[in-house]
Parts: C-alpha cells; sequence; structure tokens
C-alpha cells in the first residue's frame, strides 16, 4: 500500500474515533478535533490544481457572492421560504428584470455548490443553518468588515512588503492597512472618521466573533474569587477597569459569572464606542469613562486592570505606552493586570491564531504573541508574569501580570 494510502487509512480511523466522541460528549474539544481530522483528510486527498482552483477562484468567489446575497437579502428570503425553499426568480426583489433574475441565479448557484446554501431541484433553493445564521447581524457584517477593510488589504501585502523590503509591518500609519486605504488613520480612527459603515459592521462583528468562546470570567478558568477577593476589603475599592473594553461585555460576563462580587468596575474606551451603549443595560456595578489609553490612567490603584484584545492591535513600542500608564496607576502589592489574549504556542499553532496573527498584520501592523514575546514585552516596562490560565489552544489565555519584585507575593 502506499503511503498516501496508509496516511488516508489512518485519518480516517481517527475520524471515526473523533466521531464517537463527539457523539458521546457533544462538547468543544471533539468537535474541533473531528473537524481538524476531517480538514487533514481534505489536505490529503487533494490534488495542486484542486487546491488552487479552491482557494484562488471558488473561495473568493464564494464570498463576493456572500456579500451579494447579503446585499440582495436573499439568505433573509430563503428564511422566509422555510423548507420548500424558492427559486430565484421568486427570490429577486419586485422590480429586478431578467438580468437580476440570471444574476441571482448565479449567485445562488455558487453558494449551493459551496454548502452555504441548498439547491433542492433546479433552481430551488433552500436555507442552511449557516445561510439563515448570515441573517443574524453580529454574523452577516463579519462578511462586509473582513472584506472591506481587510480583504483587499491581503492582495497588497506582497506588493506591500517588496516596497519595503520584506520588513516585519510595524507602525500604525504606515502598514499595510493605510498602504490598500490610502490614508494615514489607523484602523479604529479610519472606520469612525472615513468609513463609518465598516465601523458598524466591525461592532456587530466583534459581538459573533466572541461567540462561544471560553470566557476567563468563568470560576473554571480563573478562580476570581481567589485570586482577586481576598484583598478587596474596603468597600469604595475599584475591583476592575476594563481598558478600551469596548461595549463592556467582559464585565458583563464577569458579574454574571461571580455574583458574589460587589465592588465596583469601570469601562474605559473612545467617547463614541461609549456613547452607543444604551443606558441602563449594564449591570449596576459598571459605571463608563471615555479614556484614551495612550494617556495617564486616571483610576489609580484599582485590583485589577484588564486588557482584552488590545496589545495585539499595536505594536511593541505602542503597547510600552498603554502599560506604561497602567504600571504606574497599579499599587505595588495589590494591583494586578489581567490580559486577555492568545498565547501562540512555539509549535503546531492552530489556524485561528495564525489567521490572527495575519489579521493583524493587515489591520493594525500589529501580531499575535509567543509566550516569550509577552514575557519580553512585559519585562521591558518592569512587569512580570504572575501565571498565564489558559483552557483550550485554540483560543485566548488570561495572563496575569503583576509589578517587578511582587511576584513572590501572595496576592
Ligand atoms: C478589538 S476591540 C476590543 C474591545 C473589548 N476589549 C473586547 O474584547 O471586546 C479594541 C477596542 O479598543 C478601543 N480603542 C482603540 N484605541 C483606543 C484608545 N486610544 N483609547 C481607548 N480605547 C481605544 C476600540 O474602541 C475598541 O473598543
Amino acid at each position: 500500500m502506499s503511503a498516501s494510502m496508509n496516511k488516508i487509512k489512518h485519518i480516517v480511523t481517527n475520524i471515526d474515533q473523533q466521531a464517537k466522541h463527539y457523539e458521546n460528549l457533544q462538547d468543544e474539544a471533539s468537535r474541533k478535533a473531528l473537524i481538524a481530522e476531517a480538514q487533514s483528510l481534505i489536505a490529503t486527498l487533494e490534488l495542486p490544481r484542486e487546491y488552487v482552483q479552491r482557494t484562488v477562484f471558488a473561495e473568493p468567489a464564494r464570498n463576493t457572492a456572500a456579500q451579494l446575497a447579503i446585499d440582495l437579502e436573499l439568505f433573509e428570503g430563503l428564511v422566509a421560504a422555510g423548507e420548500e425553499g424558492r427559486n430565484s426568480a421568486e427570490l429577486a426583489k419586485p422590480g429586478d428584470a431578467d438580468p437580476a433574475l440570471l444574476f441571482e441565479a448565479r449567485i445562488l448557484k455558487h453558494l449551493a455548490a459551496m454548502n452555504v446554501v441548498e439547491e433542492i431541484d433546479a433552481d430551488v433553493y433552500r436555507g442552511t443553518a449557516l445561510s439563515t445564521a448570515l441573517t443574524v447581524p453580529k454574523f452577516r457584517d463579519g462578511i462586509p468588515f473582513g472584506l472591506d477593510a481587510t480583504g483587499r488589504v491581503f492582495l497588497d501585502i506582497p506588493q506591500y512588503l517588496a516596497e519595503n523590503r520584506y520588513r516585519n509591518p510595524v507602525g500604525v500609519s504606515q502598514g499595510p492597512f493605510q498602504y490598500t486605504h490610502k490614508t494615514e488613520r489607523e484602523y479604529f480612527e479610519w472606520s469612525i472618521h472615513e468609513n463609518p459603515k465598516n465601523g458598524a459592521a466591525f461592532k456587530n462583528y466583534i459581538r459573533g466573533y466572541r461567540e462561544g468562546l471560553p470566557s476567563w470570567t468563568r470560576p473554571d478558568f480563573y478562580p476570581a474569587q481567589a485570586e482577586l477577593a481576598n484583598s478587596l476589603q474596603k468597600n469604595d475599592a475599584i475591583l476592575l477597569v476594563d481598558v478600551g473594553g469596548g461595549f463592556g461585555q467582559d464585565l458583563q460576563d464577569f458579574y454574571a459569572n461571580n455574583p458574589s462580587f460587589h465592588h465596583a468596575s469601570i469601562l474605559q474606551d473612545r467617547p463614541a464606542i461609549l456613547s452607543s451603549i444604551a443606558p441602563d443595560s449594564l449591570h449596576p456595578s459598571i459605571s463608563t469613562m471615555p479614556h484614551d489609553f495612550f494617556t495617564p490612567q486616571p483610576v489609580r490603584g484599582a485590583r485589577a486592570y484588564h486588557l482584552h484584545s488590545i496589545l495585539h492591535n499595536w505594536d511593541d513600542a505602542h503597547c510600552r505606552t498603554i502599560l506604561g500608564h497602567l504600571r504606574d496607576a497599579m499599587t505595588p502589592g495589590y494591583s494586578k493586570m489581567l490580559i486577555f489574549e492568545n498565547v501562540v504556542p512555539d509549535r503546531a499553532a492552530h489556524w485561528q491564531m495564525t489567521r490572527l496573527d495575519w489579521l493583524m498584520m493587515a489591520t493594525c501592523a500589529a501580531l499575535e504573541r509567543t509566550e516569550r514575546q509577552w514575557r519580553e514585552l512585559l519585562g521591558s516596562v518592569g512587569l512580570v508574569v504572575r501565571r498565564i490560565w489558559s483552557v483550550d489552544e485554540t483560543t485566548e489565555s488570561l495572563i496575569e501580570v503583576v509589578v517587578e519584585g511582587d511576584e513572590e507575593e501572595r496576592m
């Protein structure tokens, strides 16, 4: 038997075993392991010609077709059609004449060929769980956010790097994003000032991106009672400051998952983000405070300063400014920093981490970091890792950080 046939048989045996685990446990780990085995089978079976045709033509065409289906509300039409499905003429919006019908059939035909919708008869289409999910803003808007802000940048990166003599991109005003979009603004500024439509899509995308990912606020991830509650005696002590905390989801999750905590926490972000949060939608212990994290931190001596998906948006020089302001606000022997980010393993990193590293290169000239990179960055501003808490090698870890010299003390 050829070596590749042996490999295929081995993977098929693994798929069988993983499918049984998944059937018995119905858990995330066995679901992900089953997907990894199935992807490995495709990578072994697929011919180079098929790989090129699929990745270079079929997948970009599917992404464009999905964007058009969103623009033309075809997925909504399929939800309304239910099990019976609809043909392309029925799905075309009133007023759209013959060319549009042909147009829509082409869109739907490719989406069916790529398993996004089902073609149940000639020119009769039915929605899938995926196409139905793509009617919900938090999933739907990942497509315009990705294609418009980032997809173009990926295409330009080879030219950008060639022109920059293959230097690792750094610097928020001259990275690949600015090269493609012909701007000097960093992504968040650009989406506020030059492309608010994409900024709105980003907000929804972030909500969907978080869904189902393990939150550090779960007591089985990080035992907050043991790690944070012990020194919190004063009633007016500030528990958490969520720096660049977006819409406050992490603080909301914290109070939901740790109901015994009643101390106050502060949500900081740019004014434009905070003003879009509905009044009274936050837990009563959370208050908001506009704050630019490149300026000195006004809340001194909190129990913990929290940063989620912030530092991976910035190169080391900018991170040192952000971290330095927080270090200056920390009370040695009492305050901690809680950084919720990926810690990329030295080998066999999961694609969820490597693609985020590329996304950070494209949008922010920044990166996902390995443990060594985290320790070096933090050490360069007088901070030290006390412990790294992880539950899953494909998602973020909680890096618990203290001021240098504090690491031996009981916190
Ligand atoms: C990737 S989002 C992460 C949001 C939140 N921590 C989360 O994990 O959902 C980055 C956040 O940083 C905020 N941000 C960017 N630049 C900022 C600045 N200079 N000062 C404060 N917040 C900033 C953005 O508004 C955005 O909410």
